[in-house]
């Protein structure tokens, strides 16, 4: 029972063009344009897509999309949340079709307040992924899904509660470096799929800190580093090592304004695992820009 990946994200945004551009030059997604409408799915695995623009007035989540395993899983997850008195609404037949999943629940998460959807039975496309520039691809398949994402919070214990007792996460560790404190939950061998960071002047529960996709080579991640800084894209820690999942990787700023994190080589966790507490985030780097 539970989510068993991150398995896409759909965003409103209010400038697609910049979107195109950023996602296109830095991360080399395949861009897929729709018969009607000016949505945009964008693509970087075998997927149909991983991620949705919608041409928007203002930017936020349109959709957080969770996969579950299974069709008796999602069944069960769906009334695990009805049980908490969430209201849960089964996914029509054009929302699945425009998700490319065959079915889905969406609800309106209450402790992020996050759109979120959980769903089943994601799209194989049936031609190759074509990126927009030479990179290897990302570190997605053996149930690993899309990559992690990370939300500021408002009441760390029950968000928490939230995503271990209903959502099916268990803890991987946690950091307190500062004025924060984060915590980090994995649904499958991935060390997070989710991170909480509880809020902060400034920093509100409920904003969304960033999105991480993960290379499958650091030299991927190299080039884009400098792809970035070539395309000028606002950065917001250069290259480093994190403590705890050990990825190698540096941060950008979208154009919503939220973070990505472009990663190689994070750590899987291991049947005995053991939750550690770690007072810095990062061994080495991640440092501002100068
Ligand atoms: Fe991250």
């Amino acid at each position: 029972m539970g989510v068993s990946a991150l398995g896409y994200v759909a965003l409103n945004v209010s400038q697609p063009a910049r979107w195109v551009e950023f996602a296109t030059g830095l991360f080399g997604v395949e861009v897929r344009r729709r018969a009607k409408g000016k949505a945009l799915d964008l693509r970087i695995d075998e997927r149909h897509h991983r991620f949705t623009l919608y041409p928007a007035k203002t930017d936020s989540m349109a959709a957080l999309g969770w996969e579950v395993a299974t069709m008796a899983d999602l069944e069960s997850l769906a009334e695990a949340l009805r049980a908490e008195g969430i209201e849960v609404a089964a996914g029509s037949a054009a929302l699945c079709e425009e998700r490319k999943v065959r079915a889905l629940y969406s609800f309106h998460e209450p402790h992020i307040g996050v759109s979120t959807e959980i769903f089943y039975g994601a799209l194989v496309s049936n031609t190759p992924w074509a990126p927009s520039r030479g990179v290897s691809g990302y570190n997605t398949g053996n149930g690993l899904g899309l990559g992690h994402i990370v939300y500021w919070v408002k009441d760390m214990t029950a968000t928490i509660a939230f995503y271990e007792r209903v959502m099916g996460f268990r803890i991987s560790d946690t950091i307190a470096w500062d004025d924060n404190d984060a915590i980090f939950m994995h649904c499958n061998p991935r060390h997070h799929s989710l991170a909480l960071v509880a809020e902060a002047p400034g920093r509100p529960g409920g904003r969304l800190n960033h999105i991480m996709l993960e290379a499958r080579t650091l030299d991927d991640v190299g080039y884009g580093f400098d792809i970035a800084k070539d395309m000028k894209i606002p950065m917001i820690f250069e290259m480093g090592k994190h403590t705890n999942d050990h990825m190698h990787s540096f941060y950008v700023v979208t154009p919503s304004g939220f973070g990505m994190e472009y990663g190689f080589g994070g750590r899987l966790i291991s049947e005995n695992w053991e939750i550690r507490h770690y007072d810095q985030p990062m061994l080495w780097g991640h440092r501002p820009p100068v």
